[in-house]
């Protein structure tokens, strides 16, 4: 079939949809909800079999529902219709929650159910759910949809539904002095990672992001009580949470602390060393050992990786590798397992080129670390998303085992061309060749990790349930293996082999140079892409990379 996805934005759930459905051989074609004049356009060129509404803000047009089938994803059970459809099942703390299509009609998501899905709930932030739980039933949803359409036998039902309304900042509010720890957490999870909780801090308006409980510290209701790197601890009724991030009135989101510059005179509330916490605290970095196996998680926000965040874990790894133990593995976070450099930190440097070259310094530091470990074998188990370095820097360690389910971006161009550093231009070409390389740096779209591990880039795809325990068991066996002493000898001299051949340093510097001209060139591309990216900039065109119908010699298959 011929399917165009018509959505606000080419986010995760979306392009797992469009591997999806091209995986099983249906031509998927993207355009942006920008105007109903593009969109008719795009529905014109495209002639679709049917259009699907993986991530919609707002009502197709009649004059498109009315004379073509379009299906709409909503993230809500059946019955449940209109906006906010998750903010509320997280602050209602609903046990189950769904993913309905249903068919576009004049009122909103009243139409004809097509297939629907369930899953037990989580206590989690709303983009968590959504890039998880969500995206998961979304595929089954949608591939049951797809196969309705040739059965003459299906016809979608009509249900009563229950409309709610948009949640607002009014609903959101937090009351610090009276409101319990669970109800302020679960205020903000609602809201993260759009559109945060607005409130103030230091007598400056601004949203929250990003909160952890606190199961020991305690203060006067409402009270700050201290900073931990980058995060403030305040204080609720009965207890205390975690503030990772926070967006000012009129700027972007950024790390607590750096959008508060008077969160400095805090006091400093650290944790000894990396070993992770017994008790639920704010710990961005955390390290587990098990087996013979140590594992390193670092849960940054977004999966992205600051200078400083890159300078403290490439500190915590080289601390991992003075371990007792045969294997480190390399966690990520729950969502991301990295996305590379930080953006939003380098957006709100004075110098945004300089952040930038002081940030990928920083992330090579961390993946020289990785390369040079010379007394443990490395595994990147990437069971959240990755994109640009994020990927390469994954390749770093000696096997990388993906999730299944997982959506990889590895390429740079989408942010303003960079050529990107992080060892590829080493770690590529011997696993998929120079031409692999060069097309995977080409291509602009996402990859599935079945495909990842097909082209040679990736190792290993494991199923999406039992992920952990799955990589837990297959690391300890690395670890126990009785050749663990001659692998690790053979990982010493192909190391030595590869660095008299050509040095590590070589492939930086090249890559270096690269990167310097995308910071302080001529071309100003990636300074553009970085500031729409942060502000999160509405589209104001598909990239033609999506928009395959707008392609000049695109013509519809005899
Ligand atoms: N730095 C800062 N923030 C980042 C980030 C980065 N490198 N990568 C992602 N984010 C943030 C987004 O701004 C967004 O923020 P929000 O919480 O305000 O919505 C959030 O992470 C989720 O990103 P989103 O783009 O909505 O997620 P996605 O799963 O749909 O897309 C990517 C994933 C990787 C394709 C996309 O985020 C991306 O292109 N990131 C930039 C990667 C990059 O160019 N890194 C620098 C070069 S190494």
């Amino acid at each position: 079939m011929r399917i165009l996805f018509i959505t606000h934005s080419f986010n995760s759930l979306t392009q797992r949809l469009f591997c999806e459905l091209t995986e099983q051989g249906h031509e998927v074609s993207i355009e942006f909800d920008i105007a109903d004049s593009v969109t008719e356009e795009a529905v014109a060129l495209f002639k679709p079999d049917l259009i699907l509404a993986p991530f919609l803000k707002r009502a197709i047009p009649e004059a498109i529902w009315s004379r073509h089938r379009c299906l709409i994803v909503h993230p809500g059970i059946v019955g449940d219709r209109g906006p906010s459809a998750l903010d509320w099942a997280i602050r209602n703390g609903v046990g189950e929650w769904g993913v309905t299509v249903l068919q576009a009609e004049a009122e909103m998501d009243a139409g004809p159910v097509w297939a629907s899905a369930t899953f037990p709930m989580r206590a989690a932030r709303k983009a968590s759910i959504y890039r998880n739980e969500v995206t998961e039933a979304a595929v089954r949803v949608v591939n049951a949809t797809v196969a309705r359409q040739n059965d003459p036998n299906f016809k979608p039902e009509r249900v009563p539904g229950q409309a709610h309304a948009l949640m607002t900042q009014t609903d959101r509010r937090i009351d610090w002095l009276t409101e319990s720890s669970a109800t302020v957490l679960a205020k903000l999870n609602a809201a993260d990672g759009f559109p945060g909780v607005a409130d103030e801090l230091f007598g400056q308006p601004c949203h929250l992001f990003d909160a952890w409980p606190e199961a020991t510290l305690k203060g006067e209701p409402g009270q700050l009580i201290g900073r931990r790197e980058t995060a403030i601890l305040r204080a609720t009724a009965d207890g205390a949470v975690w503030i990772g991030h926070v967006k000012p009135a009129g700027g972007i989101k950024l790390p607590a602390t750096l959008a508060c510059p008077a969160a400095g005179e805090l006091p400093e509330l650290p944790l000894a060393g990396w070993w992770k916490s017994p008790t639920a605290t704010w710990q961005d970095i955390a390290y587990e050992e098990a087996g013979g196996v140590g594992f390193l998680s670092f849960e940054f926000y977004n999966g992205a990786m600051s200078t400083a965040q890159c300078q403290r874990l490439t500190a915590a790894f080289n601390w991992a590798t003075t371990q007792p133990t045969k294997v480190i593995v390399l966690r990520g976070g729950s969502d991301f397992w990295s996305n590379g450099i930080h953006l939003n930190t380098i957006e709100a440097a004075e110098s945004p080129a300089d952040e930038s070259l002081a940030n990928i310094n920083a992330i090579d530091d961390l993946a020289e670390a990785i390369l040079r470990c010379e007394t443990q074998l490395t595994v990147a188990a990437v069971g959240g998303n990755a994109g640009a370095g994020g990927c390469f820097l994954a390749r770093a360690a000696d096997f990388v085992w993906a999730r299944d389910g997982v959506m990889l971006n590895p390429h740079y161009k989408n942010m303003g061309n960079l050529y990107g550093s992080e060892f590829w231009t080493y770690l590529l070409p011997p696993r998929v060749g120079d031409e692999g390389a060069k097309a995977i740096m080409r291509h602009r779209l996402p990859m599935t990790a079945p495909e990842a591990v097909k082209l040679g880039f990736y190792d290993a795809c494991l199923p999406g349930p039992g992920f952990a325990v799955d990589v837990a068991r297959r690391a300890a066996e690395l670890a126990a293996a009785p050749d663990i002493a001659e692998r690790l000898a053979a990982k010493r001299a192909k190391r030595q082999a590869d660095e008299a051949a050509k040095p590590l340093a070589a492939y930086r510097a090249e890559e270096l140079t690269e990167m310097r001209r995308n910071f302080y060139g001529f071309d100003p591309s990636y300074h553009v892409a970085r500031y729409h990216f942060v502000s999160r900039s509405a589209h104001s065109w598909t990239p033609r990379h999506l928009a395959r119908h707008r392609d000049l010699d695109w013509k519809i298959p005899a």
